[in-house]
């Protein structure tokens, strides 16, 4: 049986939905609360057994590298100071037994290129991809509900959630018959389509887990819409080949990638964060 080991985190595109904020850094390392959207993504990862972080970055994302990078002159500072629960939190960034690996996308040709970036590194093994800007709050972790999935069919799963047909253009959607409660396979899958044209309201958000055959596909695929190598055109040509399921996770997700869904992130992640959430919550209630 295989078991899902590494994850590429695709952070190479331009963000310009959040100019001038991403002129020079990048869109995951804004922070919700007090971490930054790429750190909670990392961390799902691991709740899932992930141990080989794999990062397609581009330019502005040295910040990124420099997040999970040791940093020795803070830690020396925060050790002397005496500030040792500072010091705890710089130091689990990441664990001892976790690796990561940075890979540049030279161009941003779109999310099915930077994928194919992480071949070299990914080989045959089946993966994760996670999308940091889609910020989901679940229990157990997404990524975790979509291992337990793939551990008992051995295929390629995709995180799925209804969203309102009005705004099928923005997502990969999906058509499909159930399998089991929360689990479907899939039928067909179209990237971005028209209200009218959706074959349903079961849209692909940011975490897919997949075989490497995709890489195969994704040297074949022509560019879609928008001009990018898709990755939904690259799962479109794996599922006629093998079986592709999704899973309908527990869980909330914000869209951090657009400026509603990030503001909506702080107010819910602020409201649970145990040194501010008392007078955030007053803060709130004094507004209305
Ligand atoms: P988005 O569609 O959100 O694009 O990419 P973007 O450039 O990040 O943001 P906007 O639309 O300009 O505001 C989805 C994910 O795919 C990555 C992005 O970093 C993001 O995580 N991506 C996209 C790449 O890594 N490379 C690409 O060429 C395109």
């Amino acid at each position: 049986m295989q078991k899902i080991k590494k994850a590429v985190f695709p952070v190479a595109g331009l963000g310009s939905r959040f100019l001038p904020a991403t002129k020079a850094s990048p869109k995951e390392m804004m922070s919700v609360v007090d971490k930054p959207l790429i750190q909670y993504a990392v961390e799902e990862a691991i709740s899932a057994g992930i141990t080989d972080m794999v990062f397609i970055t581009g330019r502005n994302k040295r910040a990124i590298e420099d997040h999970f990078d040791k940093a020795y002159e803070l830690e020396a500072m925060l050790a002397q100071n005496g500030k040792d629960e500072l010091l705890r939190i710089v130091r689990g960034v990441i664990p001892r037994n976790v690796n990561c690996i940075f890979i540049r996308q030279p161009e941003a040709l779109g999310l099915g290129h930077a994928v194919l970036c992480a071949q070299p590194v990914v080989q045959n093994e089946p993966f994760a991809v996670i999308l940091a800007d889609d910020l989901i709050d679940g229990e157990p972790p997404i990524v975790k509900q979509m291992v337990n999935v793939f551990e008992r069919h051995q295929c390629s799963v995709l995180g799925v959630q209804n969203v309102p047909r009005e705004q099928t253009r923005q997502y990969g959607i999906v058509s499909s018959v159930n399998l089991e409660p929360g689990v479907d396979r899939v039928l067909s899958i179209v990237e971005k389509p028209k209200p009218e044209d959706a074959p349903s309201t079961l849209a692909v958000v940011g975490r897919y887990l997949l075989t490497p055959r995709i890489f195969h596909h994704l040297t074949q695929i022509q560019p879609g819409a928008g001009g990018e190598i898709q990755l939904t055109d690259g799962i479109a040509a794996l599922m006629r080949e093998e079986q592709l399921l999704t899973c309908r996770f527990n869980g909330t997700r914000y869209d951090c990638g657009s400026k509603l869904g990030y503001l909506q992130a702080q107010v819910a992640y602020g409201l649970k964060h145990p040194e501010v959430r008392d007078d955030f919550a007053a803060y709130l209630a004094s507004m209305k």
